[in-house]
């Protein structure tokens, strides 16, 4: 069982209180509307949330604490999965500068992701997804500048609007596959960088998501990130903490889906009686809550590892793929119990149903989460 610490409960409760009074209701619009939640993040930042994981000394709230990431992240998906998300990739941005930035890209990048300024992270391309270490963008070595050419896709944190700056994996030595790799901090305003298509999404549609275009982009060379080669492992990396973000995310759906669930099942009257007497139903939510329950544990434990600095590879994998297959079981039975009016606009689950289907695919689909937790088991890890 976890216990929290003080410090935990209150900024949970915190971002709780504010995503149920300022997140919830632009939830709607924002979803309708597509866009970005500038509003609400604009509030994080001045909440000391935005740069939670900052150390102080560049502005930030100096928590980087992987379990107070994730419970932040889980609070605002229970009611707005957009935000959550949008939250949750700045966290993964920051993470891998903060542990492989230099002193000068740390000073500047964790500055500006404390003030507001979003990133992302480019790793995508349309012809390398779930073989990420297929990525064909490259970085050719021109003075003291890496001059980068390729098309990064599902950006997010990307749009018309939104993001300020992205690690880039590109290839620096094609001749050596994933060990040819290496990563690069980008801002968005750099010559030679534009935004390519902005999709339009099932679900998640207020957290922008766009194609990143780089043409002959030149690179300083102080904005090469971790030593030269070791991109794919920094991605990995960030991948595992990314990972425990999406589990969080998961998490906090599944819950507020349950919630909404309940409340209809109390309130709605067929046959004489709230539908909730049911046992067809009670059995429906007897499995939506230990699944959650199960789903947060998990979430927790590869958080508290990561924290720990102990191997949290399989831990994250297995946390990812539990929670968001755990999230769409629960959007869809509890989209269920709302029977018709669960098919409208007018209630919340139809939407938490859309935001959910992305989880069990994004960074890295349940099957490739399946590869690295059997990857490991096999290895004896
Ligand atoms: N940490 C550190 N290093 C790692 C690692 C980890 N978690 N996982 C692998 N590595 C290392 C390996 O040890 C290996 O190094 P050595 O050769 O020195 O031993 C190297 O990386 C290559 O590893 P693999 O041989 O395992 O590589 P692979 O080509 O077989 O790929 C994979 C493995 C797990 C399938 C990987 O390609 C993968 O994770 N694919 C999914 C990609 C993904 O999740 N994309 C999401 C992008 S982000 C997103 O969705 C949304 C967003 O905007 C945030």
């Amino acid at each position: 069982m976890f216990t929290f610490t003080e410090e935990q409960l209150m900024i949970r409760d915190t971002v709780r209180e504010f995503a149920e009074k300022e997140v919830l209701p632009r939830a709607a619009a924002l979803d309708e509307t597509g866009g970005f939640p500038h509003e609400s993040m604009q509030s994080l930042t001045e909440m000391g949330i935005t740069g939670l994981n900052v150390p102080e000394e560049y502005g930030g709230a100096g928590l980087d604490d992987e379990v107070l990431k994730a419970l932040c992240v889980e609070e605002l998906a229970k009611v707005c999965a957009s935000t959550a998300c949008v939250l949750d990739v700045q966290f993964l941005a920051s993470d891998i500068i903060l542990r492989k930035g230099t002193e000068a890209q740390k000073k500047k990048y964790l500055s500006l992701a404390a003030q507001g300024k979003i990133g992302g992270f480019a790793l995508t391309e349309p012809g390398a997804g779930s073989d990420a270490g297929s990525a064909r963008t490259t970085a050719v070595k021109d003075g003291d500048c890496y001059v980068l050419n390729g098309t990064k896709c599902f950006i997010s944190n990307l749009g018309p609007d939104a993001g300020y700056h992205y690690v880039v994996i590109a290839l620096t030595d094609p001749s050596k596959g994933t060990k040819g790799m290496t990563a690069f901090i980008v801002d968005r305003d750099m010559p030679g960088v534009s935004v390519g298509k902005c999709e339009r999404k099932m679900g998640l549609r207020g957290s922008a998501v766009a194609e990143l275009v780089l043409e002959n982009v030149r690179v300083p060379e102080e904005n090469l990130l971790g030593q030269l080669g070791e991109g794919f492992k920094i991605a990995m990396m960030g991948l595992d903490g990314g990972r425990i973000g999406i589990a969080a995310q998961s998490v906090g759906v599944a819950e507020g889906a349950l919630a909404e669930a309940v409340k209809y099942a109390n309130s709605r009257v067929q046959f004489g009686k709230p539908i909730a007497v049911n046992q067809g139903l009670q059995w429906y939510f007897a499995e939506m809550g230990t699944r959650i329950e199960a789903a947060r544990l998990l979430t927790l434990r590869a958080a508290d590892a990561r924290q720990k600095g102990e191997p949290c590879t399989k831990l994250a994998a297995m946390a990812k793929l539990y929670a968001s297959e755990t999230a769409c079981f629960v959007c869809d039975l509890a989209l269920q119990v709302h029977g018709g009016y669960g098919y409208m606009k007018d209630f919340a689950i139809e939407r938490m149903y859309r935001d959910a289907r992305i989880l069990r695919i994004y960074e890295g689909t349940s099957e490739v989460q399946k590869m690295v937790i059997s990857r490991e088991v096999l290895s004896g890890r």
